[in-house]
């Protein structure tokens, strides 16, 4: 077996399957779903599929909660859907990667099931089980507060003792200092390597190692469970344990890493991940992911050029704007302009895929995202499903009733539904997704936005996507190419324009981010000979002549 570092030529597709193809008529996304669209995936060029989990789980964080890590959910249909569809991937040359969520299990789980029942049990010690403080115990062991609010601890009657959880109180944190726990992961990412999957998406892997004695920290404890100090030795051990058995790949999800660290994740000889997903992008416009700012360009462009800068030859990035926990990128980028509409959500859909997709590192689209969708308007508090949303409002609704406008208001921007709802095929019922009413709200706006419209207009973000997707395969100076920015535009607010270098073969990117003409001086293309790759408007004079880019132009140039 020879590792080929295919993910550097990867472009993904996220699949988050609750929501992506309804087959039998219950309102919620399934395998044989997918199995239905696999030519749509072929048509569309991607070679690679991250699937969101599809394994059994209580469904409290969508299959974030894993209660058997080696069947699938009843929702979803068996494992022998499962097989006919990663069979139908790979016939397509697609590769498949599974989401690996094993910093916790759902309490479900048959090991949690065995360590709530005695102090002795054999697995009590595959979580983290502490007494409480106080008089009465009856006080959190610690000062953690997780990450969907209020404190990580729960206490448990059985044993009169409370266990860690960061995320849900169904997902208890799985203990990985027992060397038991470390093995077990290592069995089930073996048994799906020998199914055939082709990588992993680790969820939350930066949270893996907590500092021993699981003492308070700063800031709710983010200090004492982030970049825990075994995380490199746990995850070199998987690696060297089975991952470089296969010819697989692995993308992190690494929350609050740095540039630095992300070199340590993910530098070749240092035999831990293949690449990482960084939030620093995300945290330019939100804090903490969920208190939404106003979008900042330039601060943006900033963190860009950062990260392409900092992992050059060192390392490698993860390129995205969405994912299933994130808002559409066409409303959280760009529906603040007051000029938007239906013309420029497609203008600026294009335009932000080429702001992002041609940097350094590997692609991923997010189901919908290729059609252009937006966040869904959430009328009021049930409308939200979300386990996360949900907790954010019970919690604001206790502690702090005046601020429930403002807790809406920033789930409205950045909640977790809004890339939920259901994937829009048609302008049939709910969307062509279901043939009965779904799990979530369909987008009130699927009869304009749809695959089958794009799929009917030349001009439609999903046929630009196709392009998009084709010249970037195969093309080295993307692949391994400089990047540099042409100092004029440096600062710009308004353009974003990037250069990509390879053994003096040039891609430049020039993208608009304003709904507004703005000056532009084309004399950045260079004068010798050049092409355009890709651009979101007609071209009709030499890009060299230009003097101005038009609302939310894009345009990717070859130049010698
Ligand atoms: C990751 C997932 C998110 C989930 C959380 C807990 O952040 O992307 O959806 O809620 O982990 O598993
Ligand atoms: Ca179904």
């Amino acid at each position: 077996m020879v590792k080929t570092n295919w993910f550097k030529d990867a472009f993904i597709y996220q699949i988050y399957p609750r929501s992506f193809k309804d087959s039998n008529g219950d309102g919620i996304g399934d395998i044989r779903g997918i199995i239905s669209k696999l030519d749509y995936l072929g048509d569309l060029g991607v070679n690679a599929v991250w699937l969101s989990p599809c394994y059994k789980s209580p469904n409290d964080d969508n299959g974030y909660d894993i209660s058997d890590y080696r069947d699938i959910m009843d929702e979803f249909g068996t494992l022998e859907d499962w097989k006919e569809m990663t069979d139908g991937l790979h016939k397509r040359g697609i590769k498949l990667i599974m989401d690996l969520v094993v910093n916790h299990t759902s309490d479900e789980h048959k090991w949690f099931r065995e360590s709530k029942k005695s102090k002795d049990n054999p697995y009590r010690d595959y979580y983290f089980w502490r007494k409480g403080r106080g008089k009465d115990g009856k006080k959190p062991p610690n000062n953690w507060i997780s990450r969907f609010g209020g404190s990580v601890w729960k206490y448990d009657e059985t044993t009169g003792e409370f266990y860690l959880h960061l995320f849900s109180p169904k997902q208890p944190d799985l203990n990985w200092d027992n060397p038991k726990v470390r093995e077990e992961v290592r069995d089930l990412v073996k048994y799906w390597l020998d199914l055939g999957v082709d990588g992993f998406r680790c969820d939350v892997i930066t949270y893996i190692s907590k500092v021993p004695g699981l003492p308070n920290g700063k800031l709710g404890g983010d200090d004492m469970f982030t970049h825990g100090p075994n995380i490199h030795k746990y995850l070199r051990e998987l690696n060297d344990g089975i991952l470089s058995k296969y010819d697989c790949m692995t993308v992190g999800e690494a929350a609050g890493v740095t540039v630095e660290q992300a070199i340590l994740y993910t530098g070749a000889e240092r035999r831990e991940l293949d690449t990482v997903f960084q939030f620093e992008q995300v945290a330019a416009n939100a804090f903490f992911q969920v208190v939404p700012r106003k979008i900042n360009y330039l601060k943006t462009k900033r963190v860009f050029a950062k990260w392409q800068r900092g992992l050059y030859q060192k390392g490698w990035n993860s390129l995205y704007l969405e994912n299933h926990d994130q808002p559409r990128c066409v409303s959280r980028y760009i529906t603040d302009n007051p000029d938007m509409d239906n013309n420029f959500r497609k203008l600026s859909a294009k335009m932000l895929a080429v702001a992002v997709y041609f940097q350094q590192g590997t692609p991923y689209v997010y189901q919908g995202q290729e059609i252009g969708m937006t966040n869904l308007k959430f009328r009021d508090e049930n409308d939200h499903s979300d386990v996360m949303s949900k907790n954010i409002l019970r919690l604001v609704k206790k502690y702090a009733p005046f601020l429930k406008g403002y807790a809406m208001n920033a789930l409205q921007k950045v909640g977790r539904d809004n890339a939920r709802s259901p994937m829009q095929w048609s302008a049939d019922k709910n969307a062509g997704f279901s043939d009965v009413e779904p799990w979530l709200r369909v987008n009130g706006n699927y009869k304009e936005i749809n695959v089958a419209e794009a799929l009917s207009d030349p001009d439609s973000v999903l046929n630009f996507f196709k392009k998009l997707i084709a010249v970037r395969k195969g093309n080295e100076v993307v692949r391994d190419g400089t990047y540099s920015e042409p100092p004029r535009y440096e600062n710009s607010r308004d353009l974003y324009v990037y250069e990509r270098e390879l053994n003096s073969k040039k891609i430049i990117v020039a993208c608009n981010f304003r709904g507004k003409n703005i000056d532009f001086d084309g004399s950045v293309f260079g004068s010798g000979e050049s092409e355009v790759l890709l651009s979101n408007y007609k071209i009709e004079k030499n890009p060299a002549e230009l003097r101005s880019l038009r609302p939310f132009e894009c345009l990717v140039l070859r130049a010698e």
